[in-house]
C-alpha cells in the first residue's frame, strides 16, 4: 500500500512540476516552501561551519554540527510550526536516525543517483499520514563535498578529530564518505490543516 502511494505521488510530482496553477497548500506549493526553508537552513549552517573551520579547524567545528545544527534546524522549523532536521542511512547522531518513510526516500535517492540523476537538485515530497495526522513530508539530498571529508571521510579524518568524534558518538556510522556521495538529506514535515 505504502509503495503504491509512493509511486503514484512520485508520478504526480513529476507531472505537476513547473505547473503555473499552484493551489494553496498543494504539493507544488509546499515543495517550493520546503525548498526555500532548506535553502535558508543550509546557508546558515554552511556559514557557521565555514567560520568555525577557519577559526579553529575541524575540532572546533564539531561543536557547530553537534550544537548549532539542531538549534538552527529547530529555529527554521518553529518559525513555520514544521519539523525540520537532517537524517541519513548512515547517521552519526542516533537522534538523526531515519524513520520508515525517510529510509525509503533515502534508498530511492540512492537508486536515482545510480540512474545518473544529479544529487544537487534531488528531492521528493508527498502527503502521508504521520502519527495519525495528515502531513506533507519532503526531503532533499545533501551531497558530500570536500570540506565534509574532514569529519565524514575515511583516512582524511585526522586522529584528534576521530578521537573527539568517538567521544561524542561512540556508534558513529557517518564515516567513509567520498566526494559526490549522498551524505544524507534534509527532512521536513509540514502539518496539514
Ligand atoms: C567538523 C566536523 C564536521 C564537518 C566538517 C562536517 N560534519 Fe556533518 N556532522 C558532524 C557531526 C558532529 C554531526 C552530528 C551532529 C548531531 O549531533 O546532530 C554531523 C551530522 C551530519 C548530518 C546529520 C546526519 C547524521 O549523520 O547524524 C549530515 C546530513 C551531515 N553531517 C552532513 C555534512 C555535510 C554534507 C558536510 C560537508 C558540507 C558535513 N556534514 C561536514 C561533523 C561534521
Amino acid at each position: 500500500m505504502r509503495r503504491l502511494t509512493f509511486a503514484a505521488s512520485a508520478i504526480c510530482m513529476v507531472l505537476g512540476f513547473g505547473s503555473s496553477t499552484m493551489a494553496a497548500g498543494s504539493a507544488d506549493e509546499r515543495t517550493a516552501e520546503s525548498r526555500a526553508v532548506i535553502k535558508a537552513f543550509a546557508g546558515e549552517l554552511q556559514a557557521a561551519l565555514k567560520g568555525a573551520m577557519q577559526s579553529g579547524g575541524p575540532l572546533e567545528a564539531i561543536a557547530v554540527c553537534n550544537e548549532k545544527a539542531p538549534a538552527i534546524a529547530a529555529r527554521h522549523g518553529d518559525a513555520k510550526t514544521w519539523e525540520v532536521g537532517r537524517t541519513s542511512l548512515k547517521y552519526r547522531n542516533p537522534g538523526n536516525a531515519p524513520d520508515d518513510w525517510e529510509t525509503s526516500v533515502l534508498r530511492s535517492f540512492e537508486q536515482r543517483k545510480g540512474a545518473g540523476e544529479d544529487i544537487k537538485t534531488m528531492d521528493f515530497g508527498e502527503f502521508v499520514e504521520l502519527d495519525g495526522k495528515e502531513v506533507f513530508r519532503y526531503m532533499k539530498a545533501i551531497p558530500t563535498g570536500e570540506v565534509c571529508l574532514n569529519c565524514h571521510g575515511g583516512d582524511s579524518v585526522k586522529p584528534a578529530v576521530e578521537a573527539r568524534l568517538a567521544e561524542f558518538y561512540p556508534d558513529d556510522q557517518a564515516r567513509g564518505y567520498s566526494i559526490g556521495d549522498i551524505r544524507g538529506a534534509f527532512s521536513i514535515a509540514q502539518p496539514v490543516e
